[in-house]
Formats: structure tokens, sequence, C-alpha cells
């Protein structure tokens, strides 16, 4: 039987990053000793040694919960002296090939026998003062808001003192579970490896009998998490705060936008009213940017039909960006991605690049600093780099991120690194380290935490990133989406179709009747005219009388409806002249070799 493990709240309150990954090893031999992996030993230890430089830096990232309480990192000590000679010990192969695996990882693991785990484990804090019997038999009390495994009332191993006394492996051991627990963030290509390794070790100690089954332990559930959130798809009511938790990327705080003021003066409304609200290493594009040193934007766009005014948001911010900061933009359509993802021909894709390429220059970029490309045209030297990076990335880290599986199209497989390339590309360009900063919605992170694990692989700084939430649909939760026409307002929509649309479909926070809602107010929190007034109407004081008169009852659903249809209308206005304009200029903008 396998146990059901989880990660209470509280811990991730206290710990975001936290993550543990387990496997559950059955029918094995936990013999004293293996020739085969006293031999994988001798090799790990030569490669401790040779690699030694290289770990320093992961473990001052991991030993700081550690230091806190004055401890210090257990597995530092461990790599050091074997770096100067010391072999790795021999208990069983058990606990041998789990030491093995947290030495060659630089990650905290255990091993424990499957038999005593009983049915439910939880990963959670202590408050402190709480018994546990250390695995030689000591009574200790547990340290304030140390990470700890419960089995009911029963701590069974402490982050800080390790493994207790009753789940410890012994000679009878027939089924283990091994966990790693890491309390700062690790990447998808770190768990990778370490499962990797894992595996092959194991191999080493298998009988024909053996099985492995691997698995990540999930956060407990308060209620049944009901969003969905990747590059190909957003449904359900998104939850920010989780999705940051989940991706592990960081939030946008005062601190940073006191930052950001100082070189613009003013805060886009964007960034006041927290759409764009979290960040990967923007803070590091800040200190590159105050030493005088160049950064360059990149951005993009998966032409699957006429943009919607939801695209339109991160490129409204990438303007602002690119006229405070004066930097260089790069634009992609991923028309060959839509081609392999979508029931499309190529030529649709082709076509759609163009037109959403009329969008793009109508947000009023500046054309001396724009460079706009279609990877059905794609270059030489941007081919080159796709494959230096298609080079670094393995099937197992690209499943795992992604989600691909046996029935993935295997152009579909490679266009991570298609899309990862433009990273790259100024650097590449311009002959020097041009770190990119990424303004975009939050749901096309994966690609970026892919892009920055392997930067370092093809000599390239890593893309940093500014992620913005969800302009909401017609549809029920999710985003608006261009492949569905009734879940979102174009472009390209005159304004009697607005109107339509918002008249008919926009969902309402306004009470039944008229009486009623004199009486009780709205509510503007689920309202969606509301919600597209948040994104598209930039008087900060305008919006806050519209929420407030909306809440007691003073504005009327049709007349909330109505502001939002004259705002869309007022700002297509301008935008599909611009638009017209464009089709004479849009050359000005194409990049091509
Ligand atoms: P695509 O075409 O799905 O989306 C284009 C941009 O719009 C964002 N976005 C939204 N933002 C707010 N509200 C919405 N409802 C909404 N829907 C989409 C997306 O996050 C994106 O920023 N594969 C990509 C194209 C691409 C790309 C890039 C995007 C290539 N390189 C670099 C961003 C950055 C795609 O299909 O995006």
């Amino acid at each position: 039987m396998i146990p059901k493990f989880s990660i209470t709240q509280r811990l991730l309150e206290k710990y975001p990053f936290a993550r543990f990954i387990g496997v559950i090893a059955t029918n094995i031999k936990n013999v004293k000793e293996s020739p085969i992996l006293e031999k994988e030993k001798r090799k790990l230890e030569k490669y401790i040694t040779s690699n030694f430089e290289n770990y320093k830096e992961d473990i001052k990232n991991k030993k700081v919960f550690f230091e806190k309480y004055k401890k210090s990192f257990p597995i530092e000590y461990q790599l050091k002296t074997i770096s100067q000679g010391k072999k790795i010990p021999t208990h069983s192969v058990l606990k041998d090939l789990f030491f093995m695996t947290e030495l060659k990882n630089c990650v905290i693991m255990d091993v424990q026998d499957l038999a005593k785990l009983g049915k439910n484990l939880q990963f959670d804090i202590t408050k402190g003062n709480e018994d546990f019997i250390y695995m030689d038999g000591t009574k200790l009390k547990t340290k304030k808001d140390d990470i700890v495994l419960r089995k009911g009332n029963q701590i069974l191993i402490t982050h800080l003192y390790g493994a207790g006394k009753y789940s410890l492996v012994s000679e009878k051991t027939k089924d283990a579970s091994f966990m790693i627990w890491s309390d700062v963030k690790l990447t998808d290509e770190n768990v990778e490896n370490v499962k990797n390794d894992l595996k092959k070790y194991l191999k080493l100690i298998s009988t024909k009998d053996t099985k492995l089954n691997f698995f990540e332990v999930e956060e407990e559930k308060e209620k049944e998490e009901n969003f969905i959130v990747t590059p190909w798809e957003v449904k359900g009511d998104v939850d920010y705060n989780k999705l940051i938790r989940k991706f592990g990327t960081s939030r946008i705080d005062s601190k940073l936008l006191k930052r950001i003021k100082k070189h613009t003066g003013d805060l886009h409304y964007f960034l006041k009213r927290k759409i764009f609200f979290s960040h990967r290493d923007f803070d590091k594009i800040l200190d590159h940017y105050e030493k005088g040193e160049e950064f360059a934007l990149y951005t993009g766009r998966g032409p699957s039909g006429n943009t919607h005014i939801g695209h339109i948001i991160p490129w409204l911010f990438t303007k602002w960006l690119q006229d405070n900061f004066n930097v260089d933009l790069y634009f992609e359509l991923t028309d060959v991605e839509k081609f392999l993802v979508k029931n499309m021909e190529l030529k649709d894709a082709i076509h759609y690049s163009y037109e959403n390429i009329l969008d793009i220059i109508a947000v009023g970029f500046n054309p001396k600093k724009t460079f706009i490309f279609l990877d059905s045209e794609m270059s030489a030297t941007r081919f080159k780099i796709t494959n230096q990076i298609a080079k670094k990335i393995n099937f197992s880290t690209a499943k795992a991120v992604f989600g691909f599986n046996n029935e993935t199209n295997i152009g579909l497989i490679f266009h991570p690194a298609v899309q990862a390339a433009p990273c790259y590309l100024p650097s590449y360009l311009k002959k020097k380290q041009i770190p990119t900063l990424i303004p975009a919605a939050i749901d096309q992170d994966p690609y970026w935490r892919v892009t920055r694990d392997i930067a370092g692989k093809v000599g390239f700084p890593k893309p940093c990133q500014l992620h913005c939430g969800f302009m909401k649909g017609f549809g029920k939760g999710g985003k608006m989406s261009a492949s569905d026409p009734k879940s979102a307002i174009y472009t390209t929509d005159d304004p009697k179709t607005v109107r339509k649309k918002i008249m008919k479909y926009a969902f309402s926070g306004g009470r039944e009747t008229i009486e009623e809602h004199r009486k009780y107010g709205g509510n503007p929190d689920v309202d969606l005219s509301y919600h597209m007034l948040t994104f598209l109407e930039p008087d900060d004081k305008k919006l806050k009388k519209i929420y407030g008169d909306y809440k007691s009852g003073k504005l009327l659903s049709g007349e909330l409806k109505q502001i939002c249809v004259d705002t869309i209308n007022e700002f297509l206005a301008e935008h599909q002249k611009r638009r017209e304009k464009a089709k004479k200029t849009f050359h000005k903008y194409m990049l091509r070799e």
C-alpha cells in the first residue's frame, strides 16, 4: 500500500518554495553491500572531487534554513570531506544509495521502511517543543518552524534533526520510500536529475520484481483546485497566489514598485492595480540598468486568430517599458506553433500573423527599436540558437514542464526551443551579454523556466519576466480566448458588435430587480464589465467612483455595461485608426536577415 502524503497550507505559507518528491521502491533487497554500488561510489567520489567548486553556490543557498538554527548544512561537511579523499561509507544498500543521491545532487533526502509508514502522512511545520525520538533513541524537542513529517501524532522525521526511530530501514526492509526535502526553490531540471540518479542507483540493486513509483507530494486541499494555467489552456477561477507558489515566481512587492518608480516617475496603472503582479529577477534587470548596461524586451503572439483586447494588455505594458527605459523590443509570432497545435493550415497562421502585426504596431512601439518576426520565416541565426537550446533540453524535462505525452507531435515538442531562442537573440546579434525582460501573462511562464535553467549551459544571460493576470472573457472563469469567438472582443469589432457582446454576454454582478439593486447594491468584484474596466480605464479616481456607486446601488447594471461599452469603443476607435496606418508602415518593423 502506498501512503498518501500531503503538505499543509501553513508549511507552504512559511516556506512557499518547499517541494517534496518521492519514489516508492517495492520488492528490493536491503543487503549489506553491493559490489556494483561500491564501484559506483568510487565514480561518485571522483565526480565530487572534480566538481566541488560547482557545489559551493548551491550549498550557500541550501544552508540558509539550517543556519537560522545555528546548525551546519549536513551535506556540506560530507561533500567537503569526500572531496578531500574520504570514502563514501557502507551501511546497507538502501541507506548507501540514498546517501549517494543526496551527495550527487546536494539535496536533503530520507529513506524509510514503507511497512512502517501507515496510510496518511503529512509534511507540516512544528510550533516547537513537540516530542521527537531521534534514530538512536534520544528524546528531543522540536524547534519552532522546523519542517516535520507527521504520522498522526508522531513525528517521524524533522528537516533539522533528520530521521527518527520509528520508520528506519533494516535488513528486513522489502519496500522503501525515498523522499527529497527542499525548503528552497528547486528547478524542474534539478528534480529530473535527482530522479534520474535515484533511478540509476536503484536499478543497480533491483530484482526483476522491483517496481519504482515516482510522485510529487501535493498541497493538502482545502477545496478542490479548480483552475488550470498552461501555455495552451487557461480554465477556471485562477488563484494567482497559488500560481506564484506553484510556478516559484516572486510577487512584485512595494519595495520593487518603489524602485521602478525611481526610473519611470509614475507607475503604470497595471502595476498599481496588481494586474502585473509577479516577476522573475526583474530586480536584476534594474541592477543591470542602473549600472548603465543594456537590456532588451521580448514578447510575442501565437496567431491563432484575430487579436482580442486581452492580448493587448501585455503589449500596452511592453510599450510603457520601451518608452521609459528606451530599449529594443523583439516580437515573435509563433505561427508554426499554432499550425502544430491547432487544426489550422500554416498559410492561415501566416495570414493571422500579418493581421496581428497590425495590432502590435497600433500599440505604438518605436519603429527604430522594434523587431518583429515570424517563426515560419526563421533566420539562420535564430535556427542556430534554437538548436543550441534544443540540444540542452531533454524529453523528460519537456514532458514534466509542458505535459507532452506519446501522442504529442514532435513539432510541438521542438517548439519550446523555438520560443526560447529570442530570449538570447539580442545577445547573439549584438555580440555581448544583453539580458531580456519578458512582459507577458503568466500562462507563458513554463517556457521561461526551462530557458532560465539552461541559460548557463548555452552561455547566455537568464531571461527575466514580468507576469500579468488574465482579462476574463464571456465564458465562465478562465480568460478571453482568441479561438472562442463568443468569449472575446476583437480589436476589429465595430462599436455595435462590442455593445451587443457586452449587453448580451457580460456576466453581471447586479441584483435581480432594480429595486433590490438600489436597496442592497451590486457586486463589482464578480462583474465582468467592471473587471474589463480595471484593465482599460486608466483613471484611478473614475474607477474608484464606479466601484463605489455600483456597490451602493447608485449605478445600475445596464449603466455599468454602458460605461464599459463606451470605454472599449473609445479605445478601439483610436486603435483601429493606428491599425489602418500600420498597413503602410509594417515593413519598417520586420526583422529579416
Ligand atoms: P498568445 O497569442 O496566446 O498570447 C499573446 C500574449 O497575450 C497574453 N494573453 C493575455 N493577457 C491578458 N489577458 C488575456 N486574456 C490573455 N490571453 C493571452 C499572453 O500571455 C501573451 O503574452 N506562444 C505564445 C506566443 C509567444 C510569446 C512569446 C508570448 C511567443 N513568444 C514571448 C509572450 C512572450 C502565444 O501563443 O501567446
